[in-house]
């Protein structure tokens, strides 16, 4: 299949003319794939009335079919069409954190989305995303757009267009190049069809923000690494890198132990820089080490770049202190490093 590219990383300053939007909303209504760009990460969009477009999706991500989409949309005018019974707490969150990097789990009311989009469950995850492209092509495609991370199941989530390249290219219609992803960690998902709520997925509008608008109104996290979480895709193994990651938590002092360093990467925040052994690779994590936003910005990318050098047999990454703050980082970084962590006095 020939996969179209399309730039827009300018879109600010240029819009898309009218022959390239007519172009992407028709390979929509026809049921094709194109992956768009959205804060959180890129996604692989199709229509979520067509099954068709949705089976695609599944196959094209190598996705297990009860594993649920998220259905993005640009105007909280197109719930009517396919939920139901929405809270009045669930629509105040919404007003507040929308357009915006949280994705709200709320019933689903049937015979409007394709049957596949929800794997078969009674509920439905919504996003409106806030990035300056991806909203602008929900907004002028007008349709409810399924869409997972645009890579193949068991590889990193991407927040560049060349990663989405790399993964999906001659198996989708399109992608849209829209610069790299701003926030770069997949969005909080809550499951509203509970009350108090449950943070199915952390991410980077966490417990604390939502009570700030509504006091008492999230449980405890949910055992994320059980059997049986609240979304299917926590159960399946995630990425880790071929290269062996490790976390080191408590990184401060060089390390005294004789090892050769040739072959390893230190990724940790420049303040730390002069820390790493003069051998290994240094990688910026972030500026200094209380930079979360810019870690959570940086993370994927860079778990891209270790499986991409040759050069690099093992890596340690920074662990932040366990706080509200850290929880998705932290979450996406031990599954990376299947749990492996050491104290820098290890070392
Ligand atoms: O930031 C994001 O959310 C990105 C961008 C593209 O919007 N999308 C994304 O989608 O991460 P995906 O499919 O990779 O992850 C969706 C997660 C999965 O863990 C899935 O199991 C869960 O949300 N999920 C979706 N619908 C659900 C439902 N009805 N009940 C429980 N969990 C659900
Ligand atoms: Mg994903």
């Amino acid at each position: 299949m020939d996969t179209k590219i399309w730039d827009f990383r300018n879109i600010d300053a240029h819009l898309p003319n009218n022959e390239e939007m007519q172009e992407i909303k028709t390979i929509y209504e026809e049921g094709g794939l194109i992956a768009l760009p959205t804060e959180t990460v890129y996604g692989l969009g199709g229509n979520a009335k067509d099954d068709k477009a949705v089976k695609a999706i599944y196959e094209a991500k190598g996705r297990p079919s009860d594993n649920p989409l998220i259905v993005h949309i640009h105007s909280m005018k197109q719930l009517d069409n396919f939920t139901e019974n929405i809270s009045a707490a669930t629509l105040t969150l919404m007003r507040y954190f929308w357009p915006g990097p949280i994705s709200f789990i709320v019933p689903l009311k049937a015979g409007y989305l394709c049957e596949h989009v929800s794997g078969g469950l009674a509920s439905i995850a919504v996003r409106m995303p806030s990035h300056s492209v991806g909203r602008y092509i929900l907004q002028q495609v007008d349709l409810p757009i399924a869409a997972p991370s645009a890579n193949l199941s068991g590889r990193p989530s991407p927040t560049l267009f060349e990663h989405v390249y790399q993964d999906l290219n001659g198996r989708v219609d399109g992608i849209i190049n829209g610069d790299q992803s701003e926030e770069g960690l997949e969005s909080t998902v809550l499951d509203c069809t509970v009350f108090p709520f449950k943070i199915a997925r952390p991410g980077s509008v966490t417990k604390q923000m939502i009570e700030t608008i509504i006091p008492n109104s999230v449980e405890a996290y949910a055992d994320f690494d059980s059997d049986k979480p609240i979304a299917p895709g926590m159960k399946y193994k995630h990425y880790a890198p071929d290269t062996p990651l490790t976390i080191i938590r408590n990184f401060n002092k060089v390390p005294t132990k004789l090892n050769d360093w040739n072959h390893t990467a230190f990724i940790v925040p420049e303040n730390k820089k002069d820390l790493v052994p003069k051998a290994a690779t240094f990688i910026s994590l972030c500026a200094d080490s209380e930079d979360l936003k810019e870690a959570n910005h940086n993370l994927y990318s860079i778990l891209h770049r270790l499986d991409n050098d040759a050069n690099i047999s093992q890596a340690y990454i920074y662990g932040f202190d366990d706080t509200e703050a850290s929880h998705a980082y932290m979450n996406r970084l031990m599954k990376a490093a299947n749990q492996q962590e050491k104290e820098g006095d290890e070392l």
